[in-house]
């Protein structure tokens, strides 16, 4: 059955959906309670009712929706500086992650690249996600669980320099300050072929994962920018956004190609 055939169930994430409006994603429980922009509802007749149904609500029509990966990062709170999604969508390619892969990720920060694996791996798959933060895992915790996906996912808090508790691992990802810091524990944690990949926000950070990456058992070490110009299409014509992300951060990728140096 394709996701829009499922019927809405109780404890999932909606979208209550109007063109020109602002949606923001909704846990799917029954009876009357407040929820913001809308004063008492009660969201029972949408149990059992598909994407695409109406929902009249306060007296106004809205069209049911499951949130995308984007209604849900969009309205999140940042905790920490997150990952880009076009960083983040390129970060699962270099990690080589597919459904059933079990992936390793520190720090979790927002939860925001946990989501991307989590949805990544599928229902098959493992994020295990580190933190130092036990703050940073709650907030975390409560988004994968309110998105539907917190079973595939294990919350570890600590430092990550003290070593990862897995092994034989399909990937590992780091998004810290001081990725070279931890490649002791990678190289012990990553399955041989296996793939690491790292998000820094400077050039200094960068160099220096990557030279240390060199230094270990790895191949295929790759390091790039993305840069994103959006457009904006208008009556009269279509041109590059006077707004732009001018930086997000570097990617840094390589493969464990032997088991040791
Ligand atoms: C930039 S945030 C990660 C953001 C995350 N990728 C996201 O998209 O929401 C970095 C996180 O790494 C954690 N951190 C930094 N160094 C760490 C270490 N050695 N071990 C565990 N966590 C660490 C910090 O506490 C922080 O929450």
């Amino acid at each position: 059955m394709s996701g829009s055939d499922r019927p809405l169930s109780e404890g999932e994430p909606i979208l209550l959906y109007r063109k020109g409006e602002r949606s923001i994603p909704l846990s799917l429980v029954a009876g009357k309670r407040v929820v913001q922009g809308f004063g008492v509802v009660d969201l029972t007749p949408a149990i059992g009712l598909r994407e695409g149904d109406t929902l009249t609500v306060a007296g106004t029509p809205y069209t049911l929706l499951r949130p995308s990966l984007r209604d849900l990062i969009a309205t999140w709170p940042r905790a920490t500086q997150i990952v880009t999604p076009k960083d983040a969508g390129y970060l699962l390619y270099l990690a080589n992650v597919s459904p059933g892969s079990v992936v390793i990720e520190t720090g979790t920060g927002s939860g925001a690249l946990t989501l991307f694996l989590a949805r990544a791996v599928g229902a098959d798959g493992r994020v295990i996600t580190y933190d130092r933060r036990p703050e940073h895992q709650k907030v975390a915790r409560e988004r994968l669980a309110f998105a539907g996906v917190a079973d595939r996912v294990t919350f570890r808090e600590g430092d990550a320099a003290a070593g990862f508790q897995e092994s034989a691992v399909d990937a590992v990802v780091l998004d810290v300050p001081e990725p070279w810091a931890l490649l002791p524990a990678v190289v012990q944690a990553l399955r041989t072929g296996g793939s690491l990949v790292t998000y820094t926000p400077t050039y200094n950070q960068l160099e220096r994962t990557v030279r240390a990456i060199r230094e270990g058992p790895f191949g295929e070490v790759t390091a790039l920018e993305l840069i994103e110009r959006p457009l904006h299409v208008g009556e009269g014509g279509t041109r590059p956004s006077f707004e732009m992300l001018g930086h997000t951060g570097f990617l840094a990728g390589a493969r464990k190609v032997a088991s040791a140096p």
